[in-house]
């Protein structure tokens, strides 16, 4: 069997983060913040230690203005939602995924001001376009740093240079290129990173976070949610420092165990091998499919300009057929169809059937890719 999907989630995770949640549950238990006890004290350390794994994966200088919750759509929502206020202007791409560009639509119906600069049909953006864009009530720039459909990496630095000297926020989408690729929120001048725990960070899934940097006025950050934070107990009104203004109730602390576990895997490994290995894996995957007859693939078709996620279609068939097929037959996992980014399909001209997509990981081997590229070529056989 082969995974192939993840780039919808990492598979497998290393042992060590395993072994850190079984450790949580069987000898920490607690919950974090909430007493005093030893258990509950050893518990809140190890959501600090998971705090401090990424701000150190993402360069971010403060820990504490590391805000976990269940997933990168929470932290996108908290930054959008949270920020944004009617008569507002915000700049994205037609690259985004649903969890940009759903909050971004239903805030338009609420008075904010949306323009979303076009991608080239491989999925690249322009930073002037960004530039163009930008209007004297523009405040922001929210922006995929890799596409989920095609692994394209947009120019984040980029992008965040104009940001800076414009005076806007800029807020990057790293579910995918995070711990498969550089990201450094102060090289990269992110203000607001959004972060998945479960991809490429080798956590659980329910773990995920928005890293807030000093740039962002915090008193004008909403949170999505209030209540019981373990701090400023004495208040009827919710804490107003961060993390724990935004992370009201009980967090997912074994989670956050095997988070801090996976992202220190991924420290250990370094991004840079893991990046290596990856582009190698994705330059015999881009040109293993490229050379079957009625393959199309998408993107840049240059693994230094995407992440190890490839999108391609074969002239005939359908992608659900592709995907059904490369698993009852291959026992080859994917995924197909729109993977929740239609803006996306739009750009690159798969809208409305999609793709299939093979989403590599530091755990996938060249023999596994030749292997997917025999089964795609016995595939495309049958109609080409
Ligand atoms: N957003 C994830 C994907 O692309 C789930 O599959």
């Amino acid at each position: 069997m082969i995974y192939f999907d993840n780039a919808a989630t990492s598979w497998p995770k290393p042992p060590a983060v395993l072994e850190a949640m079984a450790h949580f549950l069987n000898e920490t238990g607690a919950n974090p913040g909430r007493a005093a006890h030893r258990r509950a004290i050893a518990s809140g350390r190890i959501v600090y230690e998971a705090r401090e794994a990424v701000a150190t994966l993402f360069n971010a200088p403060d820990p504490l203005r590391v805000v976990f919750g269940p997933n990168v759509t929470e932290a996108l929502n908290l930054a959008l939602a949270g920020y944004l206020r009617a008569g507002d202007h915000v700049i994205t791409s037609s690259m985004e995924h649903n969890s940009v560009m759903r909050p971004l639509r239903a805030l338009e119906q609420a008075g904010v001001k949306l323009t979303v600069v076009p991608c080239s049909p491989a999925g690249f953006l322009d930073p002037a376009g960004v530039e163009a864009a930008i209007r004297p009530n523009t405040i922001m720039v929210a922006l995929n740093h890799a596409s989920n459909v095609t692994g394209s990496i947009l120019p984040v630095a980029e992008v965040g240079r104009i940001c800076r000297q414009r005076d806007l926020l800029l807020l990057v989408d790293a579910a995918q290129p995070g711990g498969a690729y550089p990201v450094d929120v102060q090289a990269d001048r992110i203000d607001l990173l959004a972060f998945t725990g479960h991809k490429a960070l080798c956590g659980p899934m329910g773990t995920g976070g928005l890293i807030v940097g000093d740039r962002v006025d915090v008193a004008r950050l909403r949170p999505l949610k209030r209540g019981g934070t373990g701090s400023n107990s004495e208040l009827e009104e919710q804490p107003d420092f961060l993390p724990d203004m935004c992370e009201s109730g009980t967090p997912n602390a074994v989670g956050l165990a095997g988070l801090a576990a996976g992202v220190q895997w991924v420290l250990e490994q370094g991004v840079a091998a893991i990046r290596a290995h990856e582009v190698e894996l994705t330059r015999r995957l881009i040109g293993g499919l490229q050379s079957i007859p009625g393959v199309t693939v998408y993107g840049g078709l240059d693994p230094e300009r995407q992440t190890a996620t490839v999108s391609f279609n074969v002239a005939g068939k359908a992608p659900s057929e592709v995907g059904l097929r490369l698993d009852d037959e291959y026992g080859i996992m994917c995924r197909v169809g729109l993977h929740c980014a239609p803006a996306a399909h739009k750009t690159i001209g798969t809208f409305p059937d999609g793709t299939v997509r093979f989403g590599l990981s530091t755990f996938n081997t060249l023999d596994e890719v030749d292997a997917a590229v025999q089964a795609v070529a016995k595939l495309a056989q049958e109609v080409n």
